[in-house]
C-alpha cells in the first residue's frame, strides 16, 4: 500500500474544532478594525520576488534564507509566496492609487510563508491579521496602533502580554550609529560568533539582536542608537509615549530592538508575552516612513502592525479564552422517500426565515439519526414521518430541556419554532 500523503512540514490543517475558533477570532477582530475606522483589502499570495527583495532587504533572515521562491514553470517570471503583507499592501496601493490625495487606514489577513525551522509557535505557514496606515506622519497613528492592540489584548482578556518600544530614529541617524557601531565592533571582531562576523558590514544592528550569551556584554556595552537620535526624531518618540502615558499604558523601552525587516524607522514595538516558550512575540509592527517611495510610489510617511494569529490563539487559550461551539436551531430527521422530500422543503422554508437547520443526509432508521441530532447540539429536532408527510405535518422534539414534543401544520413551524426558541432562551436566562 502507499504510504498516506501529508501536509508539508511547518504547514498545519486546521480543523473544525479550531477552525471554529478562528472564525470566533476573525468575528472579534473584524469589529475591533471596524471600530477604529480601517477598511479591509486583499492581496495576492503571490508576488514578484524583487517586491521582497526591495522591501524586506536583502541581508535579512527572509530574504537570505526563508522565502518560497520559485520560477513559474510557464513564463520564467520569478515569485514568492509573501512571507509577509506590508510589502504586498504598499504595493497595492502604489499601484491603484490610493494614496492619491488621502491618507488610507487599511487591514487584511491571510496565510503567510517562511521557512523556518518549525516549532511551537513558529510555522512555515502561518497567519497574520495586519494593519497599515498609510499617509500618516505624526506620532499619533503609532500610539494608536499600540493601543489598538491593548484594547483586542483587553477584549480577548490575555495575560501577561508586555510592550517593549525603541525609536530607530531616520535613515541619516542610523548611518552615523552604523559606522560607529561598525567601528566599536572592529575592535571586538575575534569575539565575535560566526553569524556575527559575517553581519559585520552587511547587517551590523542585527548583532544587537544577538541571542548568544557569550556576546552579551559587547552587545551591552555598543553605542546605542538613542544616542544619535536628533531634535526631530526624539520629539515623535516622546509624542507616542505621552500619548501612551495619557491612556495610562504600561511599555518598557527596549533599546534592543531592532526587528527583523529593514523597512522601519522612528518608532518599532513588540508585545511580547513569557506564557508561550520561545516564540512570544505575538504581534509587532512600526513605521516605514521610506516604504511608499522605495516602491516607487510619492513618498508617504506610514506605520503599521501584524500579529500572528497562532500565537495569539494559544494565549487565548492559555488565559482560558474559549470559543462557543455554532449550533443549529434545528436538526431535521426524516422517514421514507415523501417525508424525505418534505424534509427538504421545510428545511429550506425554515433557512428562508432565517433559521440555522441541519437537514440529516444519508438514509439510517430514526434511532440513528436522533443521535446524531443530539450530537449536533441543536435544541430542537423536527421529524417527518410517513404520517406527518400525508398530513403536511411536522413533529417539534426538543432536545435538551426535556419539554414537550408538539406537532404543528408545516405552514406553522417557523413561528412556533421562533416562539419556543425564545422560551427556552428565557429559561436558560432563569428569565422565566
Ligand atoms: P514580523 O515581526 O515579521 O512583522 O511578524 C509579525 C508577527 O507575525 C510576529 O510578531 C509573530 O507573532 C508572527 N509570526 C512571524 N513569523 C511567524 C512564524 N514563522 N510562525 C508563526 N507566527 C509568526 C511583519 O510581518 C511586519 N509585516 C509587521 C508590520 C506591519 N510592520 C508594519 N506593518
Amino acid at each position: 500500500m502507499s504510504k498516506t500523503l501529508q501536509a508539508v512540514r511547518g504547514m498545519n490543517d486546521i480543523l473544525p474544532d479550531d477552525a471554529e475558533v478562528w472564525e470566533q477570532f476573525e468575528d472579534i477582530v473584524r469589529n475591533w478594525l471596524h471600530s477604529y475606522g480601517y477598511r479591509p483589502i486583499r492581496m495576492p499570495i503571490v508576488e514578484p520576488t524583487p517586491l521582497f527583495k526591495r522591501a524586506i532587504g536583502e541581508v535579512t533572515d527572509i530574504v537570505e534564507k526563508e522565502m518560497y521562491s520559485f520560477e513559474d514553470a510557464l513564463n520564467g517570471e520569478h515569485l514568492t509566496l509573501r512571507p509577509e503583507g506590508t510589502a504586498s499592501c504598499v504595493r497595492a496601493a502604489i499601484q491603484h492609487n490610493l494614496l492619491f490625495g488621502n491618507p488610507r487606514r487599511l487591514y487584511y489577513h491571510g496565510p503567510m510563508f517562511r521557512h523556518e525551522r518549525p516549532q511551537k509557535g513558529r510555522y512555515r505557514q502561518f497567519h497574520q491579521v495586519g494593519v497599515e496606515a498609510l499617509g500618516y506622519e505624526g506620532p499619533d497613528v503609532d500610539a494608536e496602533h499600540i493601543l489598538m492592540c491593548a484594547r483586542l489584548w483587553d477584549d480577548l482578556g490575555l495575560e501577561d502580554v508586555q510592550l517593549e518600544i525603541n525609536s530607530l530614529g531616520s535613515s541619516e541617524e542610523r548611518a552615523a550609529h552604523r559606522a560607529a557601531l561598525i567601528t566599536y565592533l572592529e575592535g571586538h571582531k575575534d569575539s565575535l560568533d560566526e553569524d556575527g562576523q559575517r553581519r559585520l558590514y552587511t547587517n551590523p544592528l542585527r548583532i544587537l539582536d544577538t541571542k548568544n550569551p557569550a556576546l552579551q556584554a559587547i552587545v551591552e556595552a555598543a553605542p546605542k542608537l538613542a544616542d544619535f537620535l536628533g531634535e526631530d526624531s526624539l520629539k515623535h518618540f516622546n509624542g507616542v509615549q505621552t500619548f501612551l502615558k495619557d491612556a495610562g499604558l504600561p511599555y518598557r523601552i527596549n533599546h534592543r530592538l531592532v526587528r527583523g525587516l529593514d523597512y522601519y524607522n522612528r518608532t518599532v514595538f513588540e508585545w511580547v508575552t513569557t506564557r508561550l516558550g520561545a516564540q512570544g512575540t505575538i504581534c509587532a509592527g512600526g513605521r516605514y516612513d521610506g516604504l511608499v517611495a522605495q516602491l516607487g510610489g510619492k513618498p508617504a510617511p506610514a506605520a503599521g502592525f501584524a500579529m500572528g494569529i497562532e500565537r495569539i490563539l494559544s494565549l487565548w487559550q492559555e488565559c482560558g479564552g474559549q470559543a462557543e461551539r455554532p449550533t443549529p436551531d434545528v436538526y431535521l430527521v426524516h422517514s421514507g422517500e415523501a417525508a424525505q422530500r418534505a424534509a427538504f422543503r421545510v428545511a429550506e422554508a425554515l433557512r428562508g426565515t432565517g433559521f440555522a437547520v441541519t437537514l440529516h443526509c444519508g438514509g439510517g432508521g430514526f434511532k440513528s439519526q436522533m443521535k446524531r441530532a443530539d450530537a449536533s447540539g441543536a435544541p430542537f429536532a423536527v421529524v417527518i414521518g410517513e404520517d406527518e408527510a400525508a398530513a403536511g405535518e411536522v413533529s417539534l422534539k426538543p432536545l435538551r430541556d426535556g419539554g414537550e414534543q408538539i406537532r404543528v401544520h408545516m405552514d406553522a413551524l417557523p413561528e412556533t419554532l421562533a416562539d419556543r426558541l425564545l422560551e427556552s432562551e428565557e429559561e436558560d436566562d432563569g428569565s422565566i
